[in-house]
């Protein structure tokens, strides 16, 4: 969802420094062979990624949520050259695609690759983060956030993707529409945690950044 005009939306990617020709063909091959292609990062919240990458400088990186890659390729832009990422993906039948883009990625050698469901697989990486992208199973944000929160570093930033729901947030959701209801906890939980200071960006579908104090 873009809350955004679409001629102000190329305006910004016009305006803005270009991805690589691997991430193009990414987000392109997504779009032809992979089902339900609008869960990748857009070019500008691909460039937003890298951007805050470049800015922290990170050794450690939690993405959960892989997808077909784009947005880990976008996080690794920034990585120390001894850092890495680490990230998460339930669906295995992704693992070949990530790969063949991955290979192909200067930094393949920092890319670590787990599938499976993220609330089980974040306790077996022994790693403090700088950067953790949230970016699935909405209805177990809160949850991923109190896991999380004890494993970022001071400094360390946690951006959170989907936080405007489609708009859905500012609405009394239906009984049964969980993910409104786990996305609104969250975001009022994120504001008044006492150890982050949040930033809540009406980026594409709402990213919201939190820094731990
Ligand atoms: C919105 S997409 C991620 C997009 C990606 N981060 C990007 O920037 O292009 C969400 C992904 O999370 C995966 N997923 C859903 N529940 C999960 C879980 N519990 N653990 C790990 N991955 C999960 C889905 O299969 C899907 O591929």
């Amino acid at each position: 969802m873009e809350f955004i005009d679409e001629a102000l939306i190329e305006y910004a990617i016009k305006n803005s420094s270009e991805e690589s020709d691997l991430l193009k063909i990414l987000r392109k091959e997504t779009n032809q062979k992979i089902l339900h292609p609008r869960m990748l990062s857009s070019t500008i919240q691909g460039r937003f990624l890298s951007f805050i990458s470049k800015l922290i400088m990170p050794k450690n990186i939690l993405e959960i949520g892989t997808y077909t890659g784009y947005g880990t390729l976008c996080l690794s832009e920034g990585l120390q050259k001894n850092g890495k990422i680490h990230t998460i993906e339930i669906n295995e039948e992704l693992k070949d695609f990530q790969n063949h883009f991955f290979r192909q990625s200067d930094k393949k050698n920092q890319i670590n690759q787990h599938v499976g469901n993220a609330m089980y697989i974040i306790e077996q990486i022994n790693e403090e983060f700088d950067i953790v992208f949230l970016d699935a199973d909405k209805s177990n944000y809160v949850n991923y956030m109190n896991l999380i929160v004890p494993r970022l570093k001071k400094g360390g930033v946690l951006i959170s993707d989907n936080v405007l729901w489609s708009g859905k947030v500012l609405q009394k959701p239906e009984k049964n529409d969980l993910d409104t209801k786990a996305l609104q906890k969250f975001n009022t939980t994120l504001k008044n945690h006492s150890e982050l200071e949040t930033i809540l960006l009406p980026i594409r579908d709402g990213l919201s950044l939190s820094r731990k104090l």
